[in-house]
């Protein structure tokens, strides 16, 4: 899979990319993420990307030449299958989306910043928009490095432990059951005898009943969708 991603302040990413668990997926070539910085694609006095918007108002669009230069570029190397923009007017992100991602080979993401990017963009290129909850972020750059790493961990090899991916909260509908790890008990607090019996049958349905009754509990809504 390869990732290329396309910001005003691409350095806001490369320090999560350098050192989360997306770098050990790429140590493994399974995957490459690839930062543009937009000012480079500028032909403007001091690389400038940004303009005011027609109709005034306050606050910079994002101009739609410098983004045309980087994606065509892009475009013309490889196929995409997604050009993603990052928006509080997209598809909010849940597991369903990231495990659909995960499938892609090639994929554009592009971070918004200031008022957003010119519409023309988003209507001539973006194949989806994309939201990581109800709330404005500054820029769309965190909400990338977040679906990123949703779906480079679905990747098989990314992590350590080839099923832990799948048996995540929201895999199965459900919210993960409680762990524990030694000491088996500390300060009067125990952990629950049944994961100590070594009987895997009962653990697994004792598991399968902590995450029913935690959903229940805490995301109602999640057995209702
Ligand atoms: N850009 C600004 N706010 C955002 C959000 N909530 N999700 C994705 N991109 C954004």
């Amino acid at each position: 899979m390869r990732i290329d991603i396309i910001s005003v302040v691409p350095n806001l990413m490369s320090s999560f990319f350098e050192f989360s668990i997306c770098k050990r997926a790429a140590n493994a070539g399974l995957v490459e993420v690839v930062l543009h910085d937009l000012h480079d694609f500028s032909t403007k006095k001091h690389k400038q990307i940004d303009d005011y918007p027609f109709g005034g108002g306050a606050g910079m669009v994002i101009a739609i030449e410098p983004l045309t230069r980087c994606l065509d570029q892009l475009m013309s190397e490889r196929n995409y299958d997604e050009v993603i923009f990052f928006s509080p007017d997209g598809l909010v992100l849940k597991q369903g989306l990231a495990n659909q991602l995960s499938l892609c080979q090639n994929m554009i993401f592009i971070c918004g910043h200031y008022k957003g990017i010119d519409e023309r963009v988003r209507e001539k290129y973006v194949t989806k928009e994309i939201s990581i909850g109800d709330y404005v972020l500054s820029g769309g750059e965190l909400a990338a490095a977040v679906t990123a790493d949703a779906i480079i961990r679905l990747i098989p090899g990314a992590i350590g432990d080839e099923s832990s991916a799948l048996t995540d909260s929201f895999q199965d509908g459900l919210l993960a059951p409680p762990v524990y790890t030694r000491p088996a008990s500390f300060e009067g607090m125990d952990v629950p005898e049944i994961l100590r019996s070594g009987n895997d049958k009962l653990i697994e349905a004792w598991r399968h009943e902590q995450a029913v009754k935690r959903t229940m509990e805490r995301r109602p809504d999640l057995l209702h969708d």
